[in-house]
């Protein structure tokens, strides 16, 4: 089976010159399996034009979806977020608590419900519907909403990951409140505190999502012993070595929003794990550790002198020479 990976292609904030945008799409056609790692768009007028562009692109392609943070964006929330932290502590906790309003109540055996509280109660949890929606009309299978995805032998698991300010570097002595505040002192501010809604301190809501993946992987333990790979997807990075530190505090404050590393102490834990794979940087690494292979093969964000179709070919070009093999480094490609 050929996969094919990718993530970020930010659809509304990119300008694309049209036909770039077909051809990332029609890219797709070539894998049995296209992974997309989040960052699609944060208009959510987009999503259902752009699911049925990529269905209709690779008709015979088995598509998964996870949540990217821009994904999960509120511009501007319909009514103020009820604070949802004490709720959310009991379910990591571990009590059972009245989910009643889980939509998919056969989810309960595989997922996290921590995570499907946020999903159901948060305004950003609210935001997934719309996303879920085109993805159901579109055949594309949304992790963060659907849960585990099993096609023979092969398991594909995961969610958004979130993040909760362990990748910060203590040597600089920025007090909590400023990470908190997703707001450097004197300096910019990370866009979700603005823009994303969980309902609850951003340690909670990593630690939901991280409960959920562990869910999906024990449900695969149990119920599926036929499984032998397991490919895991984030969009936040999920192990330090996907963290870029620049020794620049400028930068290196806002590392403390790009992932957690306990996933990946999760996933080094099962030897079915085999790839994972993770988005959100913008920049394409590759790194293994032990028997787990990660992967980010971003899109990122276009310059305003890349609106001019001229001038995109040449930071496309990267160097190639030629903009189709300049697309291909947008996607990460393996064999299952
Ligand atoms: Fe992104
Ligand atoms: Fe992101």
């Amino acid at each position: 089976m050929r996969v094919g990976c990718s993530s970020d292609w930010h659809i509304d904030l990119n300008h694309f010159w049209p036909r770039a945008l077909d051809r990332l799409v029609e890219r797709v056609a070539r894998f049995d399996l296209f992974i997309f790692a989040g960052d699609m768009s944060h208009d959510k007028y987009k999503y259902r034009e752009f699911c049925h562009k990529l269905r209709r692109a690779a008709s015979d392609t088995e598509i998964v979806f996870v949540v990217g943070n821009h994904d999960i964006w509120l511009l501007e929330p319909p009514k103020p977020q009820r604070d949802l932290t004490e709720e959310l502590q009991l379910y990591l906790a571990g009590e059972k608590g009245d989910l009643v309003k889980v939509k998919r109540q056969d989810m309960r055996d595989r997922r996290g419900l921590a995570y499907l509280l946020l999903l159901e109660r948060s305004l950003s949890g609210y935001k997934t519907e719309a996303l879920s929606a085109a993805c159901i009309e579109a055949d594309i299978h949304l992790l963060d909403v659907w849960g585990p995805l099993v096609m023979g032998k092969t398991a594909i698991v995961g969610n958004c990951g979130w993040y909760d300010y362990s990748y910060r570097i203590p040597e600089y002595e920025v007090d909590m409140l400023q990470y908190k505040a997703k707001q450097l002192r004197g300096g910019g501010t990370w866009m979700d505190a603005r823009f994303a809604f969980w309902g609850a301190p951003d340690e909670l809501v990593c630690e939901a999502m991280l409960q959920d993946v562990q869910a999906q992987l024990e449900f695969l333990e149990r119920d599926h012993p036929e499984v032998e790979n397991i490919i895991v997807v984030n969009h936040h990075v999920p192990h330090p070595s996907g963290v870029k530190v620049k020794g620049e505090i400028s930068w290196d404050f806002f590392n403390a929003f790009i992932g957690c590393g306990r996933y990946s102490q999760l996933y080094q834990k099962s030897s079915r794990v085999q790839q994972v794979i993770f988005g959100h940087t913008h920049f394409r690494q590759h790194f293994q550790e032990g028997h787990v292979k990660y992967s980010c093969s971003p899109f990122g964000y276009l310059s305003r002198e890349d609106e001019n179709p001229l001038a995109l070919r040449q930071t496309l070009n990267e160097g190639t020479g030629n903009i189709e093999k300049a697309l291909d480094t947008k996607f990460f490609e393996f064999n299952i």
